[in-house]
């Protein structure tokens, strides 16, 4: 993993952080307040004692989500650490859904918020300040009441996982879940839940919500606010938003770099560009999954030709790889223009043609969304 990201050192994309941070071992809590007459609770990691004079903690809530809203408008929050055998409320309040309440005993701290029964210790709260980072909301609350079960151990959460460093089997459950939903075990719409998962993968309810979580960052799951975690839908759209965001990164790079990219850089796009022709010949995947990957880092090494960090990490937000596999990879069919037009490109940008690069970029986005209607014709329109 270290050796992809060798030629983007600059760029701190999404995967390599969350890789890293993951090393970071947690507590884990329930954030819980009350507004309007209704009870709010998520999960949350990302909270930490601030000053103990005056006693402060601090929850970092990321603003999408219901609970962020909640805590701004009641100006308060409780925070309730979780003991080491209380898995299943994590995984509880960090599933959307309306009725997360429903069957946990609960008390009422002030201002009526809901306090967990079962909670190792509580920390009731209430709001001084609210500051913006990125995606989330930092809330600063001054600890108005506070409460401990001494001698309970913490659940702890680490590199994706709740207390145990199981980080092979862990990955084992993406892939195994991954691979079910690109080969259509679930069907798109479909709500599946962590006890599903579990029973079709080891039966291990902590690896099934790891391999969800990871899906849902993958886009291959949506999570929706009413029904949980819900099948994505892979359709035309999907298909050609993504081929059409990467050909508006591409161009924008060509525009950038026509006539002065960087030679090394150039290289290691030949040296893609090679191992693809590898995997595909004539007009068939030998190996798709390691066409996919060359493939992958042909593009990262053209977005990369702009040493962009913010152009990078936007190329890999598309999740690429995912809307491939769901296209491309349902047949070891293929079309050697894919290769051509792609080495067209690359030839292009080593001779600094940049009109010559865009025809080839735009080629090679006709060609993919094209070949998705075929794929998509053949299996009903939806995978
Ligand atoms: C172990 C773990 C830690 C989490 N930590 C946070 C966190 O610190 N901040 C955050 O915004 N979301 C965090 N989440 C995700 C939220 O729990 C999740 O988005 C939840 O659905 C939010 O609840 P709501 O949609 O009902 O507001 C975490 C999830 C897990 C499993």
């Amino acid at each position: 993993m270290t050796q992809e990201y060798v030629s983007t050192a600059d760029a701190v994309d999404a995967d390599l952080f969350r890789h890293v941070v993951g090393h970071l071992a947690t507590g884990v809590t329930v954030v819980t307040t009350r507004v309007d007459g209704r009870d709010h609770g998520m999960t949350a990691s990302s909270v930490t004692s601030l000053s103990m004079d005056p006693p402060m903690m601090l929850a970092c809530v990321n603003n999408s989500v219901p609970t962020a809203a909640a805590i701004e408008r009641s100006g308060r929050f409780t925070v309730n650490v979780l003991g080491q055998s209380h898995g299943d409320l994590a995984y509880l309040f960090a599933t959307p859904r309306p009725d997360k309440f429903a069957g946990v005993q609960i008390v009422r701290g002030v201002g009526e918020v809901p306090i967990l029964a079962e909670a190792i210790a509580a920390l009731e709260c209430e709001v001084t300040e609210q500051v913006s980072g990125g995606t989330h909301s930092v809330f600063l609350g001054h600890v108005v009441a506070a409460t401990a079960r001494d001698g309970a151990a913490p659940l702890t959460y680490f590199r994706g996982g709740f207390g145990r460093f199981e980080f092979e089997r862990n990955d084992r459950a993406y892939e195994q879940a991954r691979d079910m939903v690109l080969s259509r075990v679930f069907a798109a719409g479909q709500v599946i839940t962590v006890d599903e998962l579990a029973d079709v993968i080891d039966g291990d309810r902590a690896r099934a919500f790891y391999a969800l979580t990871r899906l849902a960052t993958d886009g291959l799951i949506r999570r929706d606010p009413e029904r949980g975690y819900v099948i994505a839908p892979f359709d035309v759209r999907t298909s050609d938003d993504t081929f059409e965001a990467r050909l508006a990164i591409e161009l924008g790079v060509i525009d950038r770099v026509a006539g002065q990219a960087d030679p090394k850089q150039l290289d290691v796009a030949r040296h893609h560009l090679d191992t693809m022709a590898r995997y595909l010949v004539d007009d068939h995947f030998e190996d798709f999954h390691a066409y996919l990957d060359a493939n992958y880092a042909f593009h990262e090494s053209i977005v990369a030709l702009s040493k962009n960090p913010l152009l990078i990490a936007a190329f890999g937000a598309l999740s690429i790889k995912n809307v491939m596999a769901r296209s491309f990879g349902v047949t070891a069919q293929s079309s050697a223009a894919f290769l051509a037009v792609q080495r067209d490109l690359l030839t292009a940008l080593e001779v600094g043609d940049a009109d010559a690069a865009r025809v080839a970029a735009r080629s090679y986005c006709d060609l993919a969304k094209a070949r998705t209607r075929q794929l998509l014709a053949l299996t009903g329109g939806q995978v």
